[in-house]
């Protein structure tokens, strides 16, 4: 399918998704909203897709929000369907079955920021630079930024971003847990390539039922994530996948898993 807001390449199973409208410092507009929306129902259809990059063109932003030009004559019912859309989408690619890496390549700003959060994890540039900072516009995040980040931060260190708009640099991000791993910007798309490399070498079911259990889990008190575990942990059990990697520990070889969801 051919985009105006995105470029999609897919490669060895790996979806890579690049924002490009760089003018924009590549800023979430409505028509981008709706392509990545059909992105994201592409991927999800494609078997042979295992993993799933996002990141945004130039060296300059990822994505540095949502689009302001656009949101700045919006009525509050016309602002309540832009962030029930910002939010579809950005869960949509939460609700993946595959892996999701944000590679932040430059400025992750209020929806930008947003669409990293929903990521499964975040890689970024050591020039990225993470912010919510719609209460300098008189706003609040409306893509999920007020849910994700105190889940993700803590709701001290995550308000203390919203309330005051601050930015936070790589290194920073790092340390209170918002980006998993940093790079030299020559290196990122390398570094995250090579892990979603390793990932999609993994068994597809078992990739799919960890994803799960960690996602459905968080919304639900431990003894209900445990049941939601114990039931993700059974049905890895059904395909051959775990049959394959079992097998090849004990014979002490590698395993070769075919992706197969049964068997
Ligand atoms: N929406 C629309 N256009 C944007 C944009 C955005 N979020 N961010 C940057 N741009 C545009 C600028 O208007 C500018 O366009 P022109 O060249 O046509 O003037 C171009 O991108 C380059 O930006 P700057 O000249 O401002 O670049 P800079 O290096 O001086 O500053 C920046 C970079 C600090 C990221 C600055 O652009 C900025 O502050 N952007 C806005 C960040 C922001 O407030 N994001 C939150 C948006 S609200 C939101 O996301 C709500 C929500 O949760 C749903």
């Amino acid at each position: 399918m051919a985009y105006t807001t995105l470029e999609c390449t897919v490669e060895d199973g790996v979806a890579i998704i690049t924002i490009t409208r760089p003018k924009a410092l590549n800023a979430l507009n409505s028509k981008t909203l709706e392509e990545l929306a059909q992105a994201f129902d592409q991927i999800a259809a494609e078997e042979d897709i295992r993993v799933l990059i996002l990141t945004g063109s130039g060296e300059k932003a990822f994505v540095a929000g949502a689009d302001i030009g656009e949101m700045s004559t919006f009525t509050p019912l016309q602002a309540r369907a832009f962030a029930r859309k910002g939010q579809a989408v950005i869960s949509r690619a939460q609700g993946l079955a595959i892996p999701v890496i944000a590679a932040v390549n430059g400025y992750a700003l209020g929806g930008g920021c947003e669409l990293a959060l929903a990521c499964d994890f975040i890689y970024a540039s050591d020039k990225a630079i993470f912010g919510l900072p719609e209460i300098n516009l008189g706003l609040i995040p409306g893509f999920g930024g007020t849910q994700r980040l105190p889940r993700l931060i803590g709701p001290h260190a995550a308000k203390e971003m919203i309330l005051t708009g601050r930015y936070v640099p790589a290194q920073e991000a790092h340390r209170i847990g918002l980006v998993t791993q940093v790079f030299a910007p020559a290196e990122l798309m390398e570094g995250a390539l090579a892990t979603a490399k390793t990932m999609a070498s993994k068994g597809k079911t078992a990739l799919r039922a960890a994803k799960h259990a960690v996602g459905q889990g968080l919304n639900a008190d431990l003894c209900t994530g445990l049941g939601i575990e114990c039931d993700a942990f059974a049905l890895c059990m059904a395909s051959p996948d775990a049959r394959e990697g079992t097998g090849a520990f004990l014979e002490k070889r590698k395993p070769v898993f075919t992706g197969k969801l049964n068997g």
